[in-house]
């Protein structure tokens, strides 16, 4: 149908979407296998993957099933993974020895790891949760979570990851000074190339629900983390948090949640230019793969059009429990 009647758009920007090639040309951002970090939960045994039923398709795996699926990922060109215990609740106290133990599961999954597949990144992370009695991320003192106590015990924590073979210690426990501590202790001990990528603005979330229950903590915590972790009404503040954690030693710095924080991630890059990720956490994980299984939702187009918003956001990487699929999709 020829329209008659003038006048014709100039700036038509339907031009540049009518065709794939087009498209393509046009496209501004991409996300691609180098972008992902694969966050996997690891438990005793051997010969075990067990799922975890608050997050669909996500399972639990036992020492040597963690280093298959690395070398797996690896194949996949997934260049970094993130090892999450879940700890027997016998092995959970108030001191949270096991934190530090040079062979509690954590530290033996990354030696698995490296030995079976040295060339993936393997990240850590630090905080007490998963070995204390109260499920908090520091020790409890009169009811308060004390701040240097703790930090000395992530110390000790951290040296023992980096003694394990770890590449990336994520410090997830939002204590002051942290950063600057590991830092110091890390170059004390030799480890100049151990790498740190800080939850430096970390939310006080419901959307870390399902997590906890993976990791076995849900049951165990009592009250809330909101004396450490950031308040969701707060942009400034995370800016300080970044600027700080940067200032101490951090070489890279995350941001998480993820899709709820987006605007986040944009002022983190475009103030610092540092290396920045998100974590697209449990809960996020969940409500995709919920609607999904409801047919409510394409989960697949839904999983990657979520990804590709953090690229868009600035992101350089995403903690994602869905690695495993995008890189399966991306490598077609
Ligand atoms: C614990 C930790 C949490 C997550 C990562 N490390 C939970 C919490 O702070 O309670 C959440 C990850 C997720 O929800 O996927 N320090």
């Amino acid at each position: 149908m020829k329209p008659t009647i003038a006048p014709y758009p100039l700036t038509r920007f339907r031009r540049a979407r009518q065709s794939d090639a087009i498209r393509g040309l046009v496209r501004e951002n991409a996300l691609t296998t180098d972008d992902l970090i694969w966050p996997v939960f690891v438990r005793d045994g051997e010969g075990i993957e067990e799922p975890v039923p608050s997050m669909p398709g996500v399972v639990r795996r036992s020492v040597d099933l963690i280093a298959k699926a690395a070398v797996e990922a690896h194949a996949m060109g997934i260049p970094a993974i993130c090892i999450f215990p879940y700890t027997d609740p016998s092995l959970k106290t108030e001191d949270c020895a096991e934190a530090w133990n040079p062979d509690n599961l954590s530290n033996r999954a990354i030696r698995a790891i490296k030995s079976s597949a040295p060339d993936i990144a393997v990240m850590t992370d630090v905080a007490l949760d998963p070995y204390n009695i109260n499920g908090h991320d520091g020790y409890v003192v009169d009811g308060e979570i004390v701040n240097d106590q703790t930090v000395e015990a992530l110390v000790k924590m951290t040296l023992a990851q980096a003694e394990a073979g770890a590449d990336i210690i994520g410090p997830s426990d939002m204590m002051d000074g942290r950063i600057g501590a590991m830092r110091r202790a890390l170059e004390a001990a030799g480890h100049h190339n151990v790498m740190i990528l800080s939850y430096a603005a970390k939310y006080a979330s419901a959307f870390y629900g399902p997590f906890r229950d993976a990791v076995g903590a849900s049951g165990a915590l009592t009250g809330d983390k909101k004396t450490y972790q950031m308040d969701p009404a707060n942009s400034n503040e995370a800016l300080r948090l970044i600027e700080r954690d940067l200032t101490e030693g951090a070489d890279m710095v995350m941001i998480k949640p993820g899709m709820p924080y987006l605007d986040i991630c944009r002022r983190v890059k475009d103030t610092f230019g540092a290396p920045t990720y998100a974590y697209q956490v449990s809960g996020e994980y969940a409500m995709i793969q919920a609607a999904a299984q409801n047919g409510w939702i394409d989960g697949e187009k839904v999983m990657l059009e979520s990804l590709l918003a953090f690229k868009r956001a600035g992101c350089d990487g995403i903690l994602t429990y869905f690695a495993p699929q995008v890189a399966r999709i991306l490598q077609g």
